[in-house]
């Protein structure tokens, strides 16, 4: 495994990065982060990893977390960035940048990876975990399953259609501050939201990640669900430390 990995976290907002040490799941140092550029074309977040490498004077491995679907590298889809980016090869771009192979992912993969490794889904990460659901709740929604320890890359259930509309379009977590709403009417949007994953997916386990996670306290009373239910562990870096682990291990 290589160790460290300079974790970088594609975001709608911002983009995070940190040197991490993969096999303890820890950042080494204070993460950097800068806004994500506008629009989020290839040259502009060219630049943007031009900087953060020149930040941490890294000389290493690369690994990428992006919000859409990654197949080999190539961004399939980005619901909350520039169109231009679609089929693309990010990772052989990173690639061009450094001189060591990097690895592009989903970043709900890549957060959940740290939470079932390092955080609330340790128990479930083995033979006998059952089906994990972690939904990150942030500018879009990101999911992501785990089949007994396994993962299932590139699902996209924050694009259910809902009443005619894209579902993270409701409840995502931006969307209760954008739409002043309070913690009872945005938690029972999500309890909907919850309910028919569950009805659709019947995980034994779902993890609430995202930085609302931080509030679970908040709206834990708004959902009603069979299967347990808990809150990430690993904060706000989750996606910058699941994406390293992820390139440390290829
Ligand atoms: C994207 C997902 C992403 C999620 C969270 C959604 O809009 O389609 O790929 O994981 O936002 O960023």
């Amino acid at each position: 495994m290589k160790d460290p990995v300079l974790g970088i976290d594609i975001g709608g907002t911002w983009i995070k990065s940190s040197p991490v040490d993969v096999s303890k799941g820890r950042l080494i140092g204070r993460p950097f982060k800068i806004r994500t550029p506008e629009p989020s074309t290839i040259d502009n977040l060219l630049l943007s990893f031009e900087k953060i490498i020149k930040n941490f004077s890294w000389d290493g491995p690369v690994g990428c977390g992006f919000p859409g679907v990654i197949k080999n590298g190539t961004i399939y889809t980005a619901a909350n960035m520039s169109k231009k980016l679609l089929n693309i090869n990010l990772a052989e771009k990173i690639n061009d940048l450094c001189k060591y192979k990097s690895t592009v992912i989903n970043d709900a993969d890549a957060a959940a990876i740290a939470e079932m490794l390092h955080g609330s889904g340790k128990a479930h990460c083995g033979y006998g975990g059952g089906v994990v659901l972690v939904i990150t709740l942030g500018t879009g929604i990101g999911s992501s399953i785990f089949v007994e320890g396994h993962l299932v890359p590139n699902t996209e259930f924050g694009h259910i259609e809902y009443r005619g509309m894209d579902i993270e379009k409701w409840t995502a977590g931006v969307i209760k501050a954008k739409e002043n709403l309070s913690w009872e009417e945005w938690g029972r949007r999500l309890n909907t939201y919850l309910q028919i994953m569950e009805k659709l997916s019947n995980p034994d386990l779902f993890i609430i990640g995202g930085g609302i996670a931080e509030s679970f306290d908040k709206f834990r009373h708004y959902i009603d669900l069979r299967a347990k239910i808990t809150c990430a562990k690993m904060g706000n870096n989750a996606g910058i430390i699941g994406a390293a682990i992820w390139a440390g291990k290829e």
